[in-house]
């Protein structure tokens, strides 16, 4: 396994395993590693000849009173994770190797990124479509992969990628939970230990939500109000942004559902003491 920080050294040597007939698989992450990432790590080596991750906490992405600066950071725990899993390459490059030092240019993608999380998060998700959009052409991958737990996002990169014609495929790997159903996040190790077990209850409103569905309420909002009540009844939960029923293509909220109407996407985002997290799944209608 290499590690490359340098764009023109990563590009060479992209360009090189395409000329020698390789499929290159791209894992985007921000380090850190968990068995998230690592599961899309294995889907790319199922499907491609040679596997590229990104380690880069992108500076762009986060808000001016966000945790850019304390964000979880461990080179050598990740290298040694990604060694294990068969990595063929690690770019790793510095804030100015990406950004320079006269940066102008952020890619939007309207609309999507102005709802759900794109709402409390202003420039969040410009800053994520501009970082990925660079690395997708310093990279030049065939296939790239991301998690369903950050849902918002993989809708943004298709519809970038769709509407910018970018020459590769975009896939994505099921949420990763704990044993109690918490989802896995880098940002999970900010919990104390009574949050880390209070944090379960996002994931127990998705299933309120997907039982009372079940059950035959269409009323989206009555769902909403019971959900609420539970999220808002527990002491962890400092503030809740949202907690939606969404189209899972366009992310246009729905109040009322009826049979046939295919899936909806629950999503929630809430903090848990000072920590933000979200949530999601699908629901069968
Ligand atoms: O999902 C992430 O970890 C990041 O948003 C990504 C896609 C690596 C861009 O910085």
């Amino acid at each position: 396994m290499e590690t490359i920080d340098k764009i023109d050294k990563c590009r060479s040597t992209m360009q090189k395993l395409r000329e020698q007939g390789n499929k290159i698989g791209f894992v985007p992450t921000m380090g850190f590693l968990h068995e998230g990432h690592l599961s899309l790590i294995r889907m790319a080596k199922r499907d491609c000849d040679k596997v590229a991750i990104s380690i880069f906490v992108n500076p762009m992405q986060f808000g001016p009173d966000e945790d850019f600066k304390k964000y979880p950071r461990d080179i050598k725990r990740d290298t040694s994770l990604a060694e294990k899993e068969g990595v063929d390459y690690i770019f790793n490059p510095s804030v100015k190797e990406m950004y320079g030092q006269d940066h102008k240019t952020t890619v939007e993608v309207k609309e999507l990124s102005s709802v759900m999380c794109g709402k409390y998060r202003p420039g969040h998700f410009a800053g994520v479509a501009t970082v990925v959009l660079k690395l997708f052409n310093i990279i030049n991958a065939h296939k790239a992969y991301f998690g369903e737990k950050d849902y918002q996002q993989l809708v943004i990169i298709k519809k970038m990628v769709a509407d910018l014609n970018l020459d590769i495929e975009i896939e994505s790997g099921p949420i990763v939970r704990e044993e109690d159903g918490l989802a896995l996040s880098s940002r999970n190790r900010y919990l104390s230990r009574e949050e880390r077990e209070n944090a379960i209850v996002l994931y127990r409103c998705l299933n309120i939500a997907r039982d009372m569905i079940a059950g035959g309420e269409n009323d989206l909002e009555i769902v909403k109000k019971r959900v609420m009540e539970e999220l808002k009844g527990n002491e962890f939960v400092r503030k809740v942004d949202y907690f939606d029923f969404r189209d899972p293509l366009t992310l246009q909220e729905k109040k009322r559902i009826k049979k046939g109407d295919g899936e909806i996407l629950a999503a929630v985002a809430a903090w848990i003491g000072s920590t933000r997290l979200i949530d999601n799944i699908m629901i069968k209608v």
